[in-house]
């Protein structure tokens, strides 16, 4: 596997085109710029020159990381790559977090998709996600 594993590069132009290979949708440039700089971390994989998975995690390093973005191109997905992407951001909460503490790393995800979690040890609860789509004034 030749893949190119980057830390903290990915750019909101990158972010952007990823997205688009797999939701309708996508954010401005403007949001996504900010949420990029404040992310705290933020994974990308490269075949050659071309970009082909992301994901990133916010959240406050203490007592919760929140997984966001989780996206392999569609020609790439079943190849271990998502995978990859979740262990690169568990290896930066070892990095982060108190050693030896327990801390919530959360995320949600569609029924579809729940099963590739599972895989990696994540498991749902009773817990429904609220949303507000709020406009900033
Ligand atoms: C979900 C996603 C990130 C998975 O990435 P991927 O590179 O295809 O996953 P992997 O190849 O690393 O799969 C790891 C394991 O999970 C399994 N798996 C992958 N997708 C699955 C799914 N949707 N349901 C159940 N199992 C799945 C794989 O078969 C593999 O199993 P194995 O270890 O027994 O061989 C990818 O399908 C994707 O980008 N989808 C579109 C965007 C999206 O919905 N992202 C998730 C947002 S919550």
């Amino acid at each position: 596997m030749a893949y190119v594993i980057r830390h903290n590069e990915l750019s909101a132009e990158e972010f952007i085109l990823l997205w688009s290979s797999v939701w309708d949708g996508t954010p401005s440039l403007e949001q996504t710029k900010l949420a990029m700089v404040h992310s705290l971390f933020r994974v990308s994989v490269f075949d050659d020159n071309n970009i082909i998975a992301m994901a990133r995690v916010i959240g406050d390093m203490g007592l919760c990381y929140y997984i966001k973005d989780v996206v392999v191109r569609p020609e790439y997905q079943r190849k271990g790559i998502g995978s990859i992407l979740l262990k690169e951001i568990l290896s930066f909460i070892d990095s982060h977090g108190i050693s030896g503490s327990y801390i919530a790393v959360e995320l949600a995800a569609l029924p579809d998709k729940i099963g590739f979690y599972e895989k990696l040890g994540f498991s749902s609860n009773n817990a429904k996600r609220l949303r507000l789509m709020y406009q900033v004034k």
